[in-house]
């Protein structure tokens, strides 16, 4: 019996969630012997932190069939054995402190029929065993996160064949991604290996790879991006890493999510990047410079939720009219010059434009007709201050503290745009 066929993230979320809740069938067959053993194994190594209470319902003693009565433990016949498909290891309450021990109980390695491991958050250390990989060939989700698990990803586990799902995040991982995790899954759909120690470079994906969701976000990874990314990916993220050099074509048509911001890229933004798909993009703290391109000719304009962060580069030259409606948008503390768009300036008074950052720039003008008379909707936020003009009030209103207590920059830092008419 097959559990799902997890074709997306959510599915699995949902998933985890109902087996979570639901109770496992109770049948009249015996656990195998070999799993019963595995369970004994696990419990030796894992303990409750504090009152957990996870393992309470792991009586051995009980006459009770551990497939029916043990927390976390679904069980499926296959070949006409009961043998356990899941192992759902904490009770995964937001409150709960979790398991520790370790995850290297050589009894676990037995449980050749699992489909899915997960670890609930905790304080579980020690090392990814490389027997994972070697011997739980039907694994399809593999989650083991916030923990402190340590040393390196097993290799291995790239001939988890079946794998769809690896979350490995929030860690102390160390060493390099091994390069067939990238190449040697051909139904890895969910890599996330966030929040560890990570180091080297991103590895090249196969022209196979079918992966939708990838973050490698807060690890100390470096080089260049791949020249290729899976042309399914959906979600990237590479945030906060020390990754470097150009960004030359979108990494997939098919992102709705890019985050690559706190890297140390360079160069000019292409004009792949903007397109109204690709809803949230985030490139903030980077090296970034150069103007923003015109838009493709296939450019069809942003829609609502959608939000655009290229905060903190040195991008230069005239705003752009394309990102007009762009709700959430964050271009401060760049080199912009030049008018402020009408659209913009209409888009923010209507409440299209939720939030609008352009401090920290050498903007000239902000075109509002009556500025004594102009009140922001509610929920707005617009900051315009530290620029090469004297901002209208409702343009200080809302600004950070990051930005500063100057409303405008001192008029020598302007002159060498030739703009300083507009001051005043
Ligand atoms: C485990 O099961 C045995 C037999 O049913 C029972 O006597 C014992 O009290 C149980 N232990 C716990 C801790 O519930
Ligand atoms: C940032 O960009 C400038 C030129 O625009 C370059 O000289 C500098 O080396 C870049 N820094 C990094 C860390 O890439």
């Amino acid at each position: 019996m097959e559990f799902c066929n997890c074709n997306s993230f959510l599915q699995l979320l949902s998933l985890i969630l109902t087996l979570h809740l639901s109770i496992s069938p109770t049948t009249q067959q015996q656990l195998a012997a070999g799993d019963l053993n595995a369970l004994h194994q696990i419990m030796d190594t894992l303990t409750d932190v504090k009152n957990g209470g996870f393992f309470s319902t792991w009586n051995f003693s009980s006459p009770e069939n551990p497939c029916s009565s043990f927390a976390g433990v679904t069980c499926s016949v296959v070949n006409d054995k009961l043998r356990v498909t899941a192992l759902l290891l904490g009770n995964g309450f937001s409150d709960s402190p979790g398991l520790a021990g370790t995850i290297s109980a050589i009894g676990i390695y037995d449980l050749t029929e699992l489909t899915q491991l997960i670890l609930y958050p905790g304080i579980v250390t020690g090392f990814i065993p490389s027997q994972l990989g070697r011997r739980l060939k039907n694994l399809r989700v593999v989650s083991l996160t916030n923990n402190r698990l340590t040393g390196t990803i097993p290799e291995t586990i790239s001939e988890l064949q079946n794998l769809h799902t690896l979350d490995l995040s929030h860690n102390k991982l160390t060493g390099v991604i091994p390069p067939t995790l990238a190449s040697a899954l051909p139904e890895l759909k969910v890599l996330v290996l966030a929040y560890n120690n990570l180091a080297g470079e991103i590895p090249e994906f196969s022209d196979e790879s079918q992966l939708i969701h990838l973050d490698f976000r807060n690890n100390m990874l470096s080089g260049t991006l791949p020249e290729t990314m899976p042309a399914t990916l959906r979600y990237l993220s590479l945030s906060s890493n020390g990754l470097w050099g150009p960004l030359n074509s979108l990494p997939s048509s098919n992102l709705v999510y890019l985050d690559l911001s706190m890297n140390k890229f360079s160069g000019p933004i292409p004009d792949s990047f903007f397109s109204s798909s690709l809803s949230s993009m985030y490139l903030q703290r980077n090296n970034l410079s150069g103007e923003l391109p015109p838009p493709s000719p296939f450019f069809e304009s942003y829609g609502p939720a959608s939000i655009v962060d290229l905060s903190h580069n040195f991008l230069s030259g005239d705003i752009p009219n394309f990102l007009e409606s762009v709700e959430t948008l964050f271009l401060n503390n760049n080199h912009f010059t030049g008018k402020v768009p009408e659209e913009y300036v209409r888009n923010v008074f209507a409440g299209a434009m939720r939030t609008l950052y352009l401090q920290h720039n050498y903007i000239s003008s902000f075109p509002v007709e009556n500025p004594r008379d102009m009140v922001l909707p509610d929920g707005v936020a617009l900051c315009l201050s530290y620029n090469c003009m004297v901002p209208p009030t409702v343009g200080l209103a809302a600004c950070p503290a990051s930005a500063g207590g100057a409303f405008s920059r001192p008029f020598r830092q302007c002159s060498v745009f030739n703009i300083g008419n507009s001051i005043g």
